[in-house]
This record gives C-alpha cells, structure tokens and sequence, in this order.
C-alpha cells in the first residue's frame, strides 16, 4: 500500500513520544499529574449546556448545518466582535464557523498557498501550523522568536528571496508556548509588511481573554487592520468558555479570504451541529463575570505555581496571560527537554510538555498547563524538586 509523502512530516511528532512515556509510566503503577495538554479542566457555561440540551431533543437541530442555517452563530460573533473591538463586521461576508481553530488553520493553507510557497511561521509556535502548510505542499521558512525581543519575531530578518516566495504568514498572541503578548505597533508593523509583499496575515487568537489583571488586554489583529485588506483572526470556545471538546470556533476578516476558506471547508465538513452552534451563541451573549472566573481562577493558579517553583529555587517569569508556564530548564538539561520530560513522567507521574516540541527554538524549555487545582500544582512541583535534587 501506498500512502502520500504529504504525511510523512506530519509522523515526526515530538508528543507522541511524550504520549508513550506517559503510558508506559502509568502502566508500571504511577500515578499521573498531567500538566502537558492545555485541555482546560474547568466546565463549560451553563447557559451553553442548558442551550445544548434544548437543542438536542429538537429534531430541527438534527439535520445538516449548511451555510444559511448558520446565520445565527455568524451573527452572533460579528456583535461579539464590533462590542469587543469596536470594529464593525459584515456577518455574511467576513465570518465563518469552524470546527475549532486548528480546522481553520489546517485548511486556511489549502485555500491560500500554491505548491511550493512558502508560509512564514512563528519558532517556537502551535503544532498545528506546521501541520496545515505540509498538507498544502507548502514550504515552512520558520522566524525565530527570543526572550531577549519579547518573543516577537523580526520581520526585518527575513531575507528578500524568501519574501519574494512568501504567500502566508500565521501570528499567535497571547503566545502558546510562550505566553508573550503583542503590542498593537507589532500588528500595525506587520500588517503594513504583509501589505507590501502581498503576503496573507492569519492571527490564531485562542487566548483573546486569557489575559491576567495588571496587563493590558490582548490587541485584535483586526485592530491594526480594520479594513480588512490582507488579514483573517481565529477565535475559539476551546479557552475563554472551556468548551475544547465541543469543537467550536469562527474566523472574522477579509471577504475573499473566508470566501477561499468556506470553498475549502464546504468540500470537507458541512459545519458544526447546530446544537453546539446555539450552545456557542449562549456563551459569546453570556455574562462577562463567567469569563472573568476562568481568567482568575488561570491567574490564581500562575501565582501559586510560580512561587512554588520559586521556593524549590527555580525562578520563571511570571506570564502575562494564557494557560500555560514557559519556563527555562535548569542548566544540567538546556538542550534536553525531550529527555527532561520522558524522564521526570517515568520518575515522578509528572507529565509536561517539552520546549522542542513547538520547534528549533524551543529547546532548553518546558511548557507548563495550567489544568489542575493548586493543591495538586504544588505535589506537581514538589515532585519535581524532588526529581531535579537527584541530578
Ligand atoms: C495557538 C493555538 N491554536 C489553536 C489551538 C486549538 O484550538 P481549538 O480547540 O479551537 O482547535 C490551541 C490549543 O491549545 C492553541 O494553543
């Protein structure tokens, strides 16, 4: 049998050997703490499951959502978004349901790039990403992002021929891994480069409201580009409302843009149950206080991880916002953070995720998620400091 060589980067999966360390660790007895999926452990709104409830017993929900059934949900997001951002959004043209925004950035590639041109992408960056412009037969030219410049990239390093084969950029902030957020001048700056080469601009936003008191709330891309002209944002119910098993996002921006992406999706899925659409359209209407308690229950949790990392004298910059620790590696393991993690889950049950996984540039970190109670947080970090004083 043969199988597409499209796939065969898509094998070269760092977390699948972290999968199999974790499995071996629990089948010799261990028990796990879970710290490497940012899989939010809190529930979901409410009013969300109360609308998805309603829904499931209505036979009008059982049938296929094409694109006018879904008018509500369009709707919904563009209001959500002009109260937001103050920007206004056309329902019909510039808003479209996904089926999570790794759908969307998985797809968009299909839509945007022609073999062989090439996507510029953030290193260390979400997975995904990567996965989406290897399905397109597209080239990655990856911009490297470091502590000492905010973890932004420079867009100025990149050099003229790789511009001149550059149809697609992807941006992600508030930052996984490395919980960085950008500035409104980095959005303008990059907006007006992507103009000047012709290069579309995607903004993966899925930590939108994921930002901790004390910071100033995480810029729309749209913001640096309110006509719309080269750039689409992805939003998702994964983070702000925990819905992440409902699988349920939008993207809003340029017309021709979702138009290219709805081409793409309507040859592949025939949307979202409708059901989970009006679950999502309670969240988005839902009152803000319920946001607010999933930011301040992450930021409790940052607080209490960071200190107690600190007191087993492993000192980490506090993140300004997501669900997740970006934290350098003590100096025995720098340039080992596969090896840090198979080991510290086969020793201890402890499971994090290592820097190498979301690239090059990664290496020498571990990405801490945030998706337990502090209690269990700090037996996490006792664990560890337990692990790293036999070294
Ligand atoms: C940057 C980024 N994009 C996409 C996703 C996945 O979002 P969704 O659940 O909407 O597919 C995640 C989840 O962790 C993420 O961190």
């Amino acid at each position: 049998m043969q199988l597409a060589k499209r796939i065969e980067p898509l094998t070269k999966n760092v977390f699948a050997d972290m999968d199999r360390a974790k499995a071996q660790a629990q089948g010799e007895g261990r028990e796990i703490i879970d710290l490497s999926l940012g899989s939010s452990d809190l529930p979901a709104p409410d009013c969300a499951i109360a609308a998805i409830q309603t829904a499931l017993t209505d036979p009008h929900t059982h049938g296929y959502t094409l694109f006018h059934s879904t008018q509500a949900f369009r709707q919904a997001a563009a209001q959500w978004y002009e109260q937001k951002y103050g920007i206004p959004v056309d329902p019909e043209t510039e808003v479209l349901p996904l089926i999570g925004c790794q759908e969307g950035t998985a797809h968009l590639p299909l839509a945007v790039l022609n073999p062989g041109d090439i996507a510029l992408l953030l290193d260390p960056g979400y997975p995904s990403h990567a996965g989406g412009i290897h399905l397109a037969g597209g080239q990655i030219y990856t911009l490297p992002l470091r502590a000492e410049n905010h973890f932004l990239p420079d867009l100025s390093a990149i050099p003229a021929p790789v511009l001149a084969q550059s149809r697609l950029m992807v941006l992600s902030y508030p930052h996984n891994p490395t919980t960085a957020i950008a500035p409104l001048s980095f959005f303008q700056a990059a907006v007006a480069f992507c103009q000047q080469h012709n290069i579309v601009l995607v903004h993966d936003f899925p930590y939108a409201d994921l930002v901790f008191s004390g910071t100033p709330a995480a810029p729309s891309l749209l913001q640096a580009d309110p006509e719309k002209t080269v750039s689409l944002e992805l939003f998702t119910f994964s983070k702000s409302y925990n819905m992440g098993g409902f699988r349920i996002a939008y993207a809003i921006g340029n017309a021709k843009l979702i138009g290219a992406l709805r081409q793409v999706k309507a040859v592949v899925d025939f949307n979202q149950y409708r059901g989970i659409m009006q679950g999502a359209i309670a969240a988005l209407q839902s009152d803000p206080t319920i946001v607010q308690h999933t930011v301040n229950t992450f930021q409790n949790r940052r607080d209490v991880f960071i200190q107690a990392l600190k007191d087993i004298g492993w000192d980490v910059p506090t993140p300004p916002a997501t669900m997740y620790i970006w934290a350098q590696l003590p100096a025995p393991w720098r340039e080992r953070s596969i090896e840090f993690c198979c080991e510290l889950v086969a020793k201890t049950g402890v499971a994090v995720s290592p820097g190498a996984g979301f690239g090059k540039m990664g290496e020498g970190y571990v990405r801490f998620a945030l998706v337990h109670e502090p209690d269990v947080l700090k037996t996490a970090v006792a664990r560890m400091a337990e692990f790293l004083g036999q070294f």
